[in-house]
């Protein structure tokens, strides 16, 4: 085990902001992993799993053990009725697993193409795009304990799965390593259109292969989310609201054009429907809008950038401005998507 202290974590973040590790150490085995749990059980200190870094926020330096999933492996298994369960390590890279996935003939994952990180974390938030969410293709996740090193296999619904949200971030919260994801995949093509922005796409093409929705997502992702290698960000920064059907009804006669998806309510439940966050900043005239060096970004006002050099208290500034100004305006309170690390977790 390469165990290091004092490990600057700045690249280890996509948005680019400076904070440090007490320790810090790449995992590339079960082995490894073990005996670095070990290690943090013998120095009583609290540990922190990352991928890719796509989806944090460092607000300050790590106090304990932070651990880099590199675990790597991809199996193909046996295929029945059609349908083949393929198993990725938690390491492999999200987006050349969804195409390796393609090249091989096992279709469903295509519209979550490009999105940054690893296999790993895309069920802690149940990743989704385009008209997909990773849960609708999730068989099983294994699991590391990070206390006690026992392995466990949730299934799908003990994963408790909802809109960028799962049982990993509320009961197991920092309490597993994922080290493996089994997903359910088709060997026919299956294609999904439904997203307003692919059916714009294909709109003169009825019937695109697996192949070209992938390529259509590449193309419609690159034209309006910035290049976190270019521009510091992590995706949106929160999440798209769901309100009330009563409550969007008395918005649409102020705001006439406010943009809404419908979304399944339960029955007995008031329904209810999902406004896009970025359209209520847009429109607040807060695209452009910043702090030192953290801005929002004028392709889409759902992501905060790093111009260069922000530190975590310009993008939380940031965040807190406009949370403000959209419930003044709105009476909608915005939730961040992206996770605010440390947070204050207990060593045991
Ligand atoms: P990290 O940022 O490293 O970690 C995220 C969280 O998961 C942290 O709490 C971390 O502790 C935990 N975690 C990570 N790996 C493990 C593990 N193996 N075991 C236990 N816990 C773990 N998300 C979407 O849903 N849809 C999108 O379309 C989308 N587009 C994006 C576009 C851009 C440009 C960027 C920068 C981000 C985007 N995201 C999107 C957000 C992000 O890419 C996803 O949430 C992704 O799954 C994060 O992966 P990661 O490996 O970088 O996770
Ligand atoms: N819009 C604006 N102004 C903007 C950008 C968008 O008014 O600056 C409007 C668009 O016109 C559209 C609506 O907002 O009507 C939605 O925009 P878009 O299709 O770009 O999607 P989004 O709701 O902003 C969500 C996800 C993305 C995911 C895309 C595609 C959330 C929080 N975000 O963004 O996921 O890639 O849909 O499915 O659900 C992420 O989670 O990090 C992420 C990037």
């Amino acid at each position: 085990m390469n165990l290091e202290r004092n490990v600057s974590l700045k690249s280890f973040n996509t948005f680019g902001v400076d904070a440090s590790a007490q320790y810090f150490c790449e995992i590339d085995s079960l082995a490894t992993l073990r005996e670095a749990l070990n290690f943090r059980r013998q120095e009583g200190m609290s540990c922190l799993v990352l991928g890719g870094g796509s989806n944090v926020l460092f607000t300050g330096d790590y106090p304990g053990l932070v651990l880099v999933n590199r675990l790597k492996g991809i199996r193909i298994n046996a295929a029945v009725a059609g349908k083949v369960l393929v198993t990725a390590a938690a390491g492999e890279n999200w987006h050349d697993f969804v195409k390796y996935c393609l090249e091989h003939g096992c279709y469903g994952l295509e519209n979550l193409a490009l999105i940054p990180g690893c296999v790993g974390a895309a069920p802690i938030q149940n990743i989704g795009a385009y008209g997909v969410e990773v849960s609708q293709l999730i068989r099983f996740v294994k699991v590391k304990d990070l206390r006690t090193a026992n392995i466990d296999v949730l299934s799908a619904a003990e994963c408790a799965f909802a809109y960028r949200d799962s049982v990993f971030k509320h009961e197991l919260d920092a309490r597993k390593c994922i080290i493996e994801v089994g997903f359910v995949l088709s060997q026919s093509p299956v294609v999904k259109l439904s997203y307003p922005a692919l059916q714009d796409y294909f709109a003169d093409q009825e019937t695109p292969d697996p192949q070209q929705v992938f390529d259509a997502v590449c193309a419609i992702r690159r034209s309006k989310l910035p290049d976190p290698a270019v521009l510091g960000n992590a995706g949106s920064f929160f999440k798209n609201p769901v309100i009330s059907a009563a409550q969007f009804e008395s918005l649409l006669v102020k705001y006439p054009a406010m943009p809404s998806y419908s979304i399944e309510s339960r029955d007995n439940e008031p329904k209810q429907v999902k406004v896009p966050a970025a359209w209520l900043i847009d429109k607040a005239g807060l695209k452009g809008a910043k702090q030192g060096a953290a801005a929002v970004h004028d392709q889409q006002a759902l992501v905060i950038v790093n111009k260069g050099g922000a530190s975590a208290h310009d993008i939380i500034t940031l965040a807190q401005h406009i949370m403000a100004r959209v419930e003044q305006l709105y009476d909608i309170r915005l939730e961040p998507e992206v996770q605010w690390l440390p947070k204050a977790v207990t060593a045991e």
